[in-house]
C-alpha cells in the first residue's frame, strides 16, 4: 500500500520504547566517557564502571531490539522519499544496529583483555560482576596486549563514527522531515507529536 506523508503508520510501542531507551543510554554513555577524561583515580574508575554497566545494558537491549525487529518488520517509510534518501535512511539505520552492538562488544573485548580485569572486574550497578571473556583473560601476555590495543582502537573509531557521523545525520534527517517536508516521520517515533493534517 502506498502511503502519503500524512498517513505514515507509527512504529510499534515496543520499538518506540527500545529506540528511546537505547538512544538515551548511548548519548549518556558518550557524555560519561568524555567527562571521565577530566577525572583521575577512584573517581574515574567509579564513573567508568557506570560506562561499562550502561554499555552492557545497551548490548543486551540492542540484541533484543534486533531480534524483535527481524520478527516484526517496521512500518513502510514514506513513498515520497527519493531513492538516495531511502538508501541513506536505511544505511544509517543498519549502521546504528552495527554500532549499537559493536561498540559495547568491542568495549567488553578490550576490557576483558586488560591486565587490570582481575583487579577491576566489570561491575554491574555495583551489585554483581559481569563475566570477562575467559578465552581472552587466559591469553599469554603479548597476545592479550595486542587484542587489548586493537579492540580499544576499534572502540574509539566506532565511537567517532557514531558521534560525528550517524547521530548528526540521523537527527538532521528527522528535523528535515519535521520542519521542511512537514511529514509524519518524527511522529512515527514520538506518538504524542501532532501528526500532519491534524
Ligand atoms: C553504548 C555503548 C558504548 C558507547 C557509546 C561507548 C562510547 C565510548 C566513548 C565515546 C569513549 C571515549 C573514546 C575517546 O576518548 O576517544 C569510550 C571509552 C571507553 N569505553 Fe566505551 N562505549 C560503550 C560501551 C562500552 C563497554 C560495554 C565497555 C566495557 C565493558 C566500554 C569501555 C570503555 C573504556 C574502558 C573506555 C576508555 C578507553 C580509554 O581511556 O582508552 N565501553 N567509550
Ligand atoms: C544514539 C541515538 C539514536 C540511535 C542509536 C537511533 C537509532 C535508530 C534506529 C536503529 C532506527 C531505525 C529503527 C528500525 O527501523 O528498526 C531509528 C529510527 C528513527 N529515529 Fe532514531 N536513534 C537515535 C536518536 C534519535 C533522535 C535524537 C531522534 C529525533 C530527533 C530520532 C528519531 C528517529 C525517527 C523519527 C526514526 C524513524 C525513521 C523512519 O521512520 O524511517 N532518533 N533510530
Amino acid at each position: 500500500m502506498t502511503q502519503t506523508p500524512s498517513s505514515l503508520a507509527r512504529y510499534a510501542t515496543v520499538a518506540i520504547l527500545l529506540h528511546w531507551v537505547i538512544a538515551l543510554l548511548i548519548i549518556g554513555n558518550i557524555g560519561i566517557a568524555w567527562y571521565s577524561d577530566e577525572l583521575k583515580g577512584a573517581a574515574k574508575v567509579g564513573l567508568m564502571q557506570w560506562h561499562k554497566t550502561l554499555g552492557i545494558c545497551v548490548l543486551l537491549l540492542s540484541l533484543a531490539r534486533l531480534a524483535w525487529r527481524l520478527m516484526n518488520p517496521p512500518p513502510a517509510i514514506s513513498s515520497d522519499l527519493k531513492p538516495w534518501e531511502r538508501t541513506l535512511a536505511h544505511g544509517v539505520h543498519w549502521g546504528f544496529y552495527v554500532l549499537m552492538i559493536g561498540l559495547p562488544l568491542t568495549g567488553w573485548i578490550f576490557v576483558s583483555a586488560s591486565p587490570f580485569i582481575k583487579i577491576y572486574p566489570i561491575s554491574m550497578f555495583g551489585l554483581f560482576d559481569w563475566p570477562a571473556l575467559s578465552f581472552l583473560t587466559d591469553l599469554p601476555k603479548p597476545q592479550m596486549k595486542q587484542v587489548h590495543e586493537v579492540f580499544a582502537e576499534v572502540h574509539h573509531l566506532m565511537a567517532k563514527v557514531i558521534v560525528y557521523g550517524l547521530i548528526p545525520l540521523h537527527v538532521l534527517g528527522a528535523l528535515k522531515h519535521q520542519f521542511m517536508d512537514k511529514d509524519d516521520t518524527l511522529a512515527r517515533m514520538i506518538p504524542f507529536l501532532r501528526r500532519a493534517g491534524q
